[in-house]
């Protein structure tokens, strides 16, 4: 079974969020399924400057305003395809932002790019040299970089069957109308119903929709929020039309990577919740924070609307007059990163780092006693994950992912000796106030805190379930037993 992996992220090339370690797992995972998965990748400087030997495997002299060919070549033990395309992708960076934070005004055209050479690699395979030819038997793109993917497959006539992940609703990939003709897009295709028109504009995410065979997201819970419109993200109706195609498929986590036995980045190693206790002295001495009664609580985060932090700052009180503390690290919306600075000034319980920082996200949630994810959307998550496996207690939203890996501290749960962390449900800054207080009186309480970070530490966070599940579907896909 071969398997074609479309993304602008991957770990350990390049990363915004967690797509990217998505991304970068999957062909590791699926290699234990019997999955043979190639990662196509555009060819930022970074992800050139990974790859070793390479081999030409595809030319196009004419993509989308420049040339273009497509390298293949192993790094980090992941079998890439490089679109080298040096008028689209020769920039340092973010994949997404100019140097003024702005985006690309050409991006359309970048994944359009991707895309297109994503259906002729499905379509007309790449040779191999000595070794033959590869062809993918599926073709699985990931958010609305891959968008167009399915749709200049299925339109050019190819047959091999598609799968279009949605890691995150919000980012549309949202073109004027007038680039049709540039985006090598069909006008007869630019329509409401059955086609990728989105309020007047091109919508790449939405052609994924309409053309894949397949569609799955990251967590059984989001893909039922999917179809609400509090969620949809006015895609809903085109979602709720294709049901019977949806699936939530969780994401797992790298638990080599992410293993408080082994982590290189502690001050000290541990196999138990005891084992903590040296991280967290070490974690307050870092951000300079005294000894405190309460729970040192972290954040380890994109900075926007999403993740609900605005709300954190409102119920920040209830936190540290109850003798809790909080160490953010992250970095996004101004605004946001202005705020986080200011409280920290304002108190002496809060320490920031603004920054993104991959051993300092280790430390911290090695030393935190709680991770606070107050998200008001989070298809999976993946920080609440690390924190279940290094016996750092979660604190979530009751939505998406978050909904589906954390047992809350109900009290039929805590009865039975199962919770592994605390929900919030209805979002909002007074109820996370509560839920905050309540965290303070669970930390209180030696047995039961113990009891939820030993749960914590049990939970399977690894990848082993779904990558059957994906195994599953493209089998049952490329109709092959
Ligand atoms: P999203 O993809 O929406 O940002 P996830 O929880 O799925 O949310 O993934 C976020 C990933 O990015 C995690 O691996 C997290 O540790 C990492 N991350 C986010 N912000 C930072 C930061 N400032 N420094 C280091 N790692 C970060
Ligand atoms: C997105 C989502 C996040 C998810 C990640 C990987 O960025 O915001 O919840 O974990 O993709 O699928």
């Amino acid at each position: 079974m071969r398997v074609l992996s479309v993304a602008s992220e991957c770990v350990p090339f390049v990363k915004t969020g967690g797509l990217a370690d998505v991304v970068g797992a999957l062909p590791r995972v699926m290699g234990g399924q019997g999955v043979d998965m190639r990662v196509l990748l555009p060819g930022y400087p970074k992800v050139k400057a990974a790859l070793g030997q390479t081999r030409e495997v595809m030319e196009d002299r004419t993509l989308f305003g420049g040339p273009g060919r497509v390298l293949s070549g192993t790094a980090e033990g992941i079998d890439l395809l490089v679109l080298e395309a040096d008028h689209l992708y020769g920039r340092d960076g973010t994949p997404y932002l100019d140097a003024e934070g702005e985006d690309w005004v050409d991006n359309p055209e970048r994944f359009a790019a991707l895309s297109w050479i994503a259906a002729r690699i499905a379509d007309e395979g790449v040779s191999n040299g000595a070794a033959g030819g590869w062809r993918p038997d599926v073709l699985h793109g990931h958010d609305w970089q891959a968008g167009f993917a399915p749709y200049y497959l299925k339109t050019r006539g190819g047959t091999v069957p598609c799968i279009f992940t949605v890691h995150n609703i919000a980012f549309h990939g949202s073109a004027p109308a007038g680039r049709l003709g540039a985006l090598r897009l069909e006008r007869s295709h630019f329509v409401q119903d059955g086609g990728f028109e989105f309020w007047g504009r091109i919508d790449a995410l939405k052609a994924g929709l309409v053309w894949a065979d397949r569609i799955t997201t990251v967590s059984p819970t989001y893909a039922r929020e999917l179809t609400r419109p509090e969620f949809g993200a006015g895609l809903d109706g085109v979602i709720r039309s294709r049901a019977g195609d949806l699936s939530g498929i969780l994401n797992g986590i790298d638990t080599e990577a992410w293993n408080p036995a082994r982590d290189k980045a502690l001050v000290a190693r541990y196999r138990t919740p005891r084992g903590k206790a040296r991280n967290r002295k070490a974690l307050r001495q870092e951000f300079g924070l005294p000894e405190a009664p309460g729970p040192l609580c972290a954040v380890v985060s994109r900075l926007t609307q999403q993740k609900g932090l605005d709300l954190l700052l409102d119920a920040l009180p209830a936190l540290l007059d109850k003798g809790g503390q909080l160490v953010l690290l992250g970095t996004g919306e101004a605004a946001l990163e202005r705020a986080f600075r200011a409280a920290a000034r304002r108190h002496p319980g809060v320490a920031v780092h603004i920054g993104y920082d991959e051993a300092m996200a280790h430390r911290i949630i090695a030393g935190a006693d709680a991770i606070l994810v107050p998200s008001r959307f989070e298809p999976c998550g993946l920080t609440q994950l690390y924190a279940l496996r290094y016996g750092t207690v979660p604190l979530v939203a009751l939505t998406g992912g978050l909904a589906d890996t954390i047992i809350p501290a109900s009290p039929a749960a805590l009865a039975a000796r199962a919770s592994t962390g605390v929900q919030v449900y209805p979002l909002t800054a007074e109820t996370l106030a509560l839920r905050l207080m309540d965290l303070c009186g669970l930390f209180s309480d030696r047995d039961i805190w113990r009891m939820m970070q030993e749960n914590a530490m049990a939970q399977p966070v690894g990848w082993e379930t779904s990558a059957a599940a994906y195994a599953a579907l493209y089998r049952d896909l490329a109709g092959t037993p």
